[in-house]
């Protein structure tokens, strides 16, 4: 069976709960709706625009990105802290650790943190808070505090040989509990970035590794803050390379934010 049977037109004017789609069926897809200002909207893609190349992205990734954590206390939901970053040859970097749920990569990676200026930026925080509002912890949980990581991933690619490629390239869960998709840019003539929601068994498993069939959900973001989230223990999710239908060489690109959630206990 193909994956076109999966496939629905999106309605970003439906209203959909996030956090009860979350709940019941693992994952969510939907229209942020968030007020920002053109101010806001051009502040992210000066961002993507300045990203740097993920270091640890393999030859041919066209992959691009910076990383920060904070923290959020739920007592305090519309306030967020960021984590200090540390300074390495004059550059501030953020250290991200996947655990063994990134098969690609299976140490701390360090990359390269947010700017000052989309750090404490209105659109950002809202991003943040409004995702950390369709979380929700076991009994307890909301009486600790909850560390998030913020991801800005451009994929940027300019001939139809290149491909864009996310990490890891295959269905996996990220480890964290949460995370949240929004979509900031998709350049006209990017083809491919399908987003992929599949059972646990999927974990691990490329497209051709696994039975069609059995995919959960297929769909392709759009529009600006166009998003997924999933509720990591209960799915697996892949998004698959872009690449690109005119030589006309132009960058063609695709921006993301992605937003996890972790909570955080003490250890005795
Ligand atoms: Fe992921």
């Amino acid at each position: 069976m193909q994956t076109e049977c999966f496939s629905e037109k999106f309605n970003p004017n439906k209203k959909i709960d996030a956090r009860e789609s979350l709940l019941h069926e693992g994952f969510s897809h939907y229209q942020l709706d968030i007020d920002y200002s053109e101010t806001d909207q051009s502040l992210l893609f000066q961002e993507f625009a300045n990203l740097e190349e993920d270091p640890y992205a393999s030859r041919g990734s066209n992959r691009f990105r910076r990383y920060e954590n904070g923290i959020i206390l739920p007592w305090k939901p519309q306030e967020i802290h960021w984590i200090p970053t540390i300074r390495r040859n004059g550059v501030n970097l953020s250290g991200y650790d996947q655990g063994k749920n990134n098969p690609e990569h299976s140490d701390m990676r360090y990359f390269n943190s947010l700017s000052e200026r989309v750090k404490n930026s209105n659109i950002l925080k809202d991003i943040i808070t409004n995702d950390f509002d369709n979380t929700f912890w076991p009994t307890g949980g909301q009486n600790l505090p909850i560390y998030f990581g913020v991801h800005f991933v451009k994929l940027s690619i300019r001939s139809i040989y290149d491909k864009g490629i996310s990490s890891p390239n295959c269905f996996h869960q990220d480890g964290e509990p949460f995370t949240f998709a929004h979509l900031v840019k998709r350049s006209c003539d990017v083809v491919g970035g399908v987003n992929y929601i599949g059972p646990i068994a999927f974990r691990d498993k490329s497209l051709k590794e696994i039975d069609r069939s059995q995919i959960t959900k297929a769909f392709t973001l759009n529009d600006f803050l166009e998003s997924f989230a999933v509720r990591d223990s209960v799915v697996t999710h892949h998004v698959e390379p872009i690449s690109k239908l005119s030589n006309n060489n132009m960058l063609s690109e695709r921006y993301m934010v992605l937003i996890d959630f972790s909570i955080m206990m003490q250890v005795i």
